[in-house]
């Protein structure tokens, strides 16, 4: 219950108190931290992936870039983490400490093995201590173990559905996420994969490989390792343009519980990823950047935004978008054209340029009012002085049969 607004979900036979889960990564990685993260309101924890490995994990440091452009330091953030430090014999410990000091809370592991003996001791030593939900990471950006060496295990379809089918004959009742990577060619076959493996359900995204950036003078890549650099993992909101895509495919395609994990910033972006078909979601970088406190501004959002739309639960979201999805040869052509919101207007010339050098050149500079002029028979409603526009000063009008619709949209 958050005050008046009941906001709890049921998550494959879990109780939620809220779709908010705190997903495998640095959060949940000490106990003192991920107990922390519970007592501020988060409904769950996965803990960060673990391993029967008795080799140590050679993390390396500084493991974290970032890029942020316009001000903003941290768009997307890059890291070259492993899998947690820690061993399965403390993460059992871990999760019998959590379960009991938080019995009302979904306490899940994350796990990674190399063999069928390996994952299925995992699942079975998690399953005694007591874990409600057991994540398999098919999709570290550094690599699998195993059956896909040298590349994402979630990558290789027959990898898939057969770690997942050692999993889950391991887990039984206890509910098995496939984590995967948005990284394929078709997201729709893996999704297939891990259903015909027997999980229960995928959690959909990893981070994503990518090269966060060069050093101009040094030539050195972020981060930097004493001159040397490699690939990251990026996170946070750049990437959730792609979590909003795999979901809504899987959704659209295979009927299969999603996670949705990968960009949420913000409970708007919550209920997004929820629209596209997630039943919750898992958050890393915003309490890495902003810590545990965002928990109250995603519970509050989320409540007021299901009383403002007459919403009884948030599981009503679930999914509500996929109905208006097509593919581009099935989407309509409505009259649209841009609208100079004059009252709002700053006179940047923000759109003219837009306009002028990327549009149709349908927008005229006045340089004695600094106010531009949209001709409405060169514009053909391209919103893209729309995007670009600071103060929302112009808005698009839609004619559909006779009635006219408005529309604005920045984030
Ligand atoms: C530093 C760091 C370490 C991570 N370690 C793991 C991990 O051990 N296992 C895992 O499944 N995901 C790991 N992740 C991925 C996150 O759990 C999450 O899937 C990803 O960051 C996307 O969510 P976000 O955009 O909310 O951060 C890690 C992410 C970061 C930033």
């Amino acid at each position: 219950m958050y005050k008046e607004k009941d906001i709890s979900i049921d998550f494959l036979g879990i109780h939620l108190e809220n779709p908010f889960v705190l997903s495998a990564a640095p959060p949940t990685d000490e106990l003192e931290i991920a107990y922390d993260g519970l007592k501020a309101g988060w409904a769950g924890v996965i803990l960060k992936t673990t391993s029967v490995e008795n080799n140590p994990v050679l993390l390396k440091y500084p493991m974290m870039s970032s890029f942020g452009p316009q001000g903003r330091k941290v768009t997307g953030l890059g890291n070259i983490d492993l899998i947690s430090q820690y061993h399965i014999d403390d993460i059992e410990k871990r999760v019998r400490i959590l379960k009991e000091a938080f019995p009302e809370k979904m306490i899940g592991a994350s796990i990674m093995g190399a063999r069928k003996e390996d994952w299925q001791n995992l699942v079975w030593r998690l399953k005694k201590a007591g874990v409600d939900l057991i994540e398999c990471s098919f999709s570290c950006p550094q690599g699998s173990m195993g059956e896909a060496p040298g590349r994402m295990l979630a990558q290789s379809i027959e990898a898939t559905e057969k770690v997942t089918g050692w999993v889950k004959e391991a887990a039984e009742d206890t509910p098995v996420l496939i984590k995967i990577t948005p990284q394929v060619t078709d997201i729709v076959e893996v999704a297939h994969a891990v259903k015909r493996g027997g999980a229960d359900g995928i959690t959909a995204s990893n981070t994503i490989p990518s090269l966060v950036g060069i050093d101009i003078n040094t030539f050195e890549p972020y981060p930097s390792l004493a001159g040397k650099g490699g690939y990251s993992g990026l996170s946070g909101p750049a990437i959730k343009p792609l979590t909003l895509r795999t979901i809504a495919e899987i959704a659209s395609n295979v009927d299969i519980v999603i996670s949705g994990n990968g960009g949420a910033f913000s409970w708007r972006d919550a209920v997004e990823i929820m629209a596209v078909g997630a039943s919750n979601v898992q958050f890393c970088t915003l309490p890495m950047v902003y810590g545990f406190r965002t928990i109250r501004d995603l519970k509050s959002g989320l409540a007021h935004y299901l009383m403002d739309m007459g919403f009884d639960s948030p599981m009503d979201i679930i999914g509500k978008a996929i109905q208006n999805i097509y593919s581009h040869d099935e989407l309509p052509s409505p009259y649209t054209r841009a609208e100079l919101i004059g009252e709002k207007c700053i006179g940047c010339g923000l759109c003219f340029d837009a306009c002028n050098d990327g549009g149709h050149r349908a927008i005229a500079w006045d340089g004695n009012t600094r106010r531009p002029n949209i001709d409405e028979e060169k514009c053909v409603g391209c919103a893209m002085c729309m995007q670009v526009c600071p103060v929302d000063a112009i808005r698009m009008k839609e004619k559909i049969d006779d009635s006219l619709n408005y529309f604005v949209i920045r984030r």
